[in-house]
C-alpha cells in the first residue's frame, strides 16, 4: 500500500473506514473524490481496527461485507482499496501508541477506555502509510473529529482534514454500520435521539437554562422509548468538551450514548 500510495497522482485524499459501507461512508467519498479532482487519487481504506475496541464490546462480531463494500468503492469512482488484516497492522509485540490526554476525558472517551487512543493510533499508522495529503472524516463522530484534528496539530502530521456533515435516515436516525443490529422495535425507537436533541435544541432557543437542566431533559425524553438504555447524556462546552463554565458564552455540545438493547448509537447536536 505505502509503495502504491507513493506511485499515485496527488492529492492523495483518504478516507479512513472500518467498512459496512453506507450513505454516510460515500457522503464522505464524494466528498473526496471532489477535493481530489479529475487528477487526483482517491483511498479508502477498510479496517475493522482491534486496538480501539473494549474486550466486551462488538469486534469479532463487528460487520464485514467485504464484496458489497468493494462493489461500493468501485461504483463511487475509489482509485485505491486498502483493507488490511490485523496481523498486517500491528506486531505481535507492538507498543507505540499515540495518545490524546484532553479532549479524550469526556464523553466516549470517558465510557470506553482506550478507544481514542485506538483511533489515534491506527488514523497516524494510515496517514504515515498512504502518505495522504488529505484526510476525510464524518462529523457523525464529533469527540473523534475533534481529537484527530489535535493529533494532526500536536505532532505536526503534513494532512488537512476535511469534516462532512453527518448523513441521516429519513425519520432522523444517523447511518451507522451498527444500526443493522437493530430489532425492528428498537430500530422503530432509535429515532428518539434526534427528536430529544431538536428539543432541547428548540427550547434552549427560547431560554438558554443550565447544562444539568438541558441534560436532564434530554435524558428524561429518551427515557420514553422502552428499550433506550442511557450510556450519557451531556452538555459541554463545544470547543474544550468540558463543561461549560457558567456565566461564559460560547456553543455547547449535547451529546448523547444510548443502548438499544446490545446495541450502542451516539449523536449530538450544537447549540449556538
Ligand atoms: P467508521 O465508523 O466506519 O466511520 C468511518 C468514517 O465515516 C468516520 O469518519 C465517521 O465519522 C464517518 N461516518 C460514519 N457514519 C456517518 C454518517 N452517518 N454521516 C457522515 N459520516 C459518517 O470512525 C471509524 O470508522 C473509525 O474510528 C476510524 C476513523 C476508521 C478508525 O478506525
Amino acid at each position: 500500500m505505502a509503495r502504491a500510495c507513493r506511485a499515485v497522482a496527488r492529492p492523495l485524499v483518504l478516507v479512513p473506514t472500518m467498512g459496512a459501507l453506507h450513505e454516510g461512508h460515500l457522503a464522505l467519498v464524494a466528498r473526496a473524490r471532489k477535493l481530489a479532482g479529475e487528477g487526483g487519487t482517491v483511498a479508502v481504506s477498510i479496517f475493522v481496527n482491534p486496538t480501539q475496541f473494549g474486550p466486551k464490546e462488538d469486534f469479532s462480531r463487528y460487520p464485514r461485507p467485504l464484496r458489497e463494500d468493494t462493489a461500493r468503492c468501485r461504483a463511487a469512482g475509489v482509485d485505491l482499496l486498502f483493507t488490511p488484516s490485523p496481523a498486517a497492522m500491528y506486531e505481535a509485540d507492538h507498543s507505540v501508541w499515540i495518545d490524546e490526554e484532553a479532549l479524550s476525558a469526556t464523553l466516549c472517551g470517558a465510557s470506553r477506555p482506550g478507544h481514542f487512543r485506538g483511533v489515534c493510533t491506527v488514523v497516524g499508522k494510515l496517514f504515515n502509510l498512504t502518505g495522504a495529503d488529505v484526510g476525510v472524516f464524518g462529523k457523525k463522530d464529533v469527540q473523534q473529529l475533534a481529537i484527530i484534528r489535535r493529533m494532526v496539530r500536536d505532532l505536526n502530521f503534513p494532512v488537512r482534514i476535511v469534516g462532512v456533515e453527518t448523513v441521516r435516515e429519513r425519520d432522523g436516525l444517523a447511518m451507522s454500520s451498527r444500526n443493522r443490529y437493530l430489532s425492528p422495535e428498537e430500530r422503530a425507537q432509535a429515532p428518539i435521539l434526534r427528536q430529544a436533541l431538536l428539543a432541547a435544541r428548540e427550547r434552549s432557543r427560547k431560554r438558554r437554562g443550565s447544562p444539568e437542566k438541558l441534560a436532564a431533559e434530554v435524558a428524561a425524553r429518551i427515557r420514553t422509548a422502552p428499550t433506550a438504555r442511557i450510556d450519557y447524556v451531556s452538555v459541554l462546552d463545544a470547543e474544550r468538551l468540558r463543561p461549560p463554565v457558567r456565566g461564559k458564552t460560547g456553543r455547547w455540545l449535547v451529546a448523547v450514548a444510548v443502548f438499544f438493547g446490545k446495541t450502542r448509537l451516539i449523536d449530538h447536536l450544537e447549540i449556538p
